[in-house]
């Protein structure tokens, strides 16, 4: 059973360590970190495929893809499973930062590698890694990852 304090604790690492002001939510199932993070002045808008959900949310119900148009500043999953690669790929092509906490992994990786992974893949593509944990039971890592420096 995963922890519930785990939208909690992930909206105060997302507030402490980003001033986004766009938040998008990928694999946000009900929506519970979206309320998290709106309850902290974050507004948020959840992409998943969820009919059953927190009320009052902005929620696209769809899949991300990386053909979605960006319009936010911050991508971030919990538990995102099959959108983590896509969320990193999608971070890297519009050159956002993204923070997720892993879980499953979308190609048959143990948990280990598939950290590692994650991180090989956004430094691959040109971003900055960093790992931090949150202090919840169960798949607590956080991988951050921010876009290369814009040179003037
Ligand atoms: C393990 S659930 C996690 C849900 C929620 N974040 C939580 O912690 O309870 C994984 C979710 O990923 C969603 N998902 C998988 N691929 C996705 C994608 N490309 N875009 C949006 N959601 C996706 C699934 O629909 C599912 O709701």
């Amino acid at each position: 059973m995963a922890d519930l304090r785990r939208f909690d604790v992930f909206a105060d690492f997302v507030v402490a360590r980003f001033g986004a002001e766009r938040i998008w939510d990928i694999a946000g199932g009900q929506g519970r970190l979206n309320a998290a993070l709106t309850a902290r002045g974050r507004p948020t808008t959840t992409f998943d495929l969820r009919w059953k959900r927190l009320p009052n949310l902005n929620y696209q119900q769809r899949l991300l893809t990386l053909d979605e148009a960006c319009n936010c500043d911050l991508l971030v999953g919990m538990h995102p499973d099959g959108a983590t690669s896509i969320i990193v790929q999608y971070a890297a092509r519009h050159a956002i930062p993204f923070a997720v906490v892993p879980c499953c992994a979308d190609n048959g990786m143990a948990y280990k590698p598939w950290l590692r992974h994650l991180q090989g893949l956004a430094i691959e593509l040109g971003m900055t890694v960093s790992c931090a944990d949150l202090p919840m039971q169960g798949r607590s890592r956080v991988v951050v990852g921010m876009p290369a420096a814009v040179s003037l």
